[in-house]
């Protein structure tokens, strides 16, 4: 059986703008087991980085939960107090962002960072941390530890920063890693490798990871279960294998079709039509309905529920309605 480690049910964030309140992330519902890969996945906008600002409580000073549970280890972390939420994102939970330079100060050096995320999280000494530190930068496949704690982070490349990243995530032991496009600045090869390094580390540390990415291709590669959001709602979620073969929500499967292939080098790509709409000018019924191939009358009209496609999987959609499939049937 898994042993569920992080449950986030009906959470909804809004963001105040000059036009009014609106919803960014609209009742959504995620479940993390322990040593689990989650990938969440979507198109630009989709809400997947307010998604987990909300659960890391990183909010812009804009942003603000309006309604859930976010359920870990036992407490609902929003209702703990900030304090206790400051210790549980330094010990228990640790983010990586996309752009590794962004995110290191260029004006210490790496060593120096990494030794003072140390210290924050655990009583050690310097020296004790400076020894931890090269430990870890190790542990994450940095062959000059040494030549690595000197360097000032504009000193090293892209992959090299994002490693650093990660030690300084995992100085804490985290049980949760959320990885926000943690390679969409590398390069392919690049990527690959701090894909793997992740991977490794999942297997070593039992931690459970979630990883944001709009590559689908990173979510065949990584995850043990996905889910797919579109507009501030998750449209479909389960295990990876059953999503990839029977991918029921249209959603679903235009992000699918829209992978390249190497065998049709000359052939146009599909890609799915319109955008995803801002948060000020959500349609009506279901979200995607606009842009949906199979959408019938009722999908601008009413919102779907998630309903169970088989296998534990879950989908956003009427056509995944058993009362529809019998009229159809029928
Ligand atoms: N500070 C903000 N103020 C107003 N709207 C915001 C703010 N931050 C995000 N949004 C809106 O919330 C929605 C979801 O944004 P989010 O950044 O979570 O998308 P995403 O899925 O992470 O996209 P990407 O793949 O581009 O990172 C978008 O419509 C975005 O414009
Ligand atoms: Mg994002």
């Amino acid at each position: 059986m898994n042993h569920i480690l992080l449950r986030i049910s009906n959470l909804s964030t809004e963001f105040k703008t000059e036009k009014g309140v609106f919803p960014a992330v609209s009742g959504v519902d995620l479940t993390i087991n322990k040593g689990e890969i989650l990938c969440i996945v979507g198109e630009s906008g989709s809400g997947k980085t307010v998604a987990s600002l909300s659960l890391m409580q990183l909010l812009p000073a804009s942003g603000k939960i309006a309604s859930g549970e976010i359920w870990f280890e036992g407490r609902d972390l929003l209702k703990v107090k900030k304090k206790e939420m400051s210790q549980i994102r330094g010990k228990a939970i640790s983010m990586i962002f996309q752009d590794p330079m962004m995110a290191l100060d260029p004006v210490y050096t790496c060593g120096s960072q990494l030794i003072e995320a140390l210290r924050i999280h655990n009583k050690i000494s310097r020296s004790g941390a400076f020894d931890k530190a090269l430990e870890l930068l190790k542990h994450v496949g940095i062959a000059h530890p040494e030549r690595v704690m000197h360097a000032y982070p504009h000193e090293l490349s892209g992959g090299m920063c994002q490693r650093i990243m990660i030690a300084m995530a995992l100085s804490c032991s985290p049980r949760l890693l959320i990885a926000d496009e943690p390679t969409t600045a590398l390069d392919v090869t690049v990527q690959a490798q701090i894909l793997d390094l992740l991977k490794k580390l999942r297997d070593e540390m039992h931690m459970s990871i979630m990883l944001i990415t709009h590559d689908l291709g990173v979510v065949a590669e990584m995850a043990d279960r996905v889910a797919v959001m579109y507009a501030g709602k998750v449209m479909e979620e389960g295990d990876v294998r059953s999503i990839f073969r029977n991918p029921q929500h249209p959603y679903t499967q235009g992000l699918i079709r829209s992978i390249p292939h190497l065998d049709q080098a000359n052939e146009k790509l599909y890609s799915i039509s319109g955008a995803v709409p801002s948060i000020n000018s959500m349609p009506e019924g279901c979200r995607f309905s606009p842009r949906c191939p199979d959408a019938a009358e009722i999908c601008s009209r009413q919102e779907p529920q998630m309903f169970p496609t088989g296998g534990g999987c879950r989908a956003r959609c009427w056509k995944s309605d058993p009362a529809w499939k019998e009229g159809e049937a029928g």
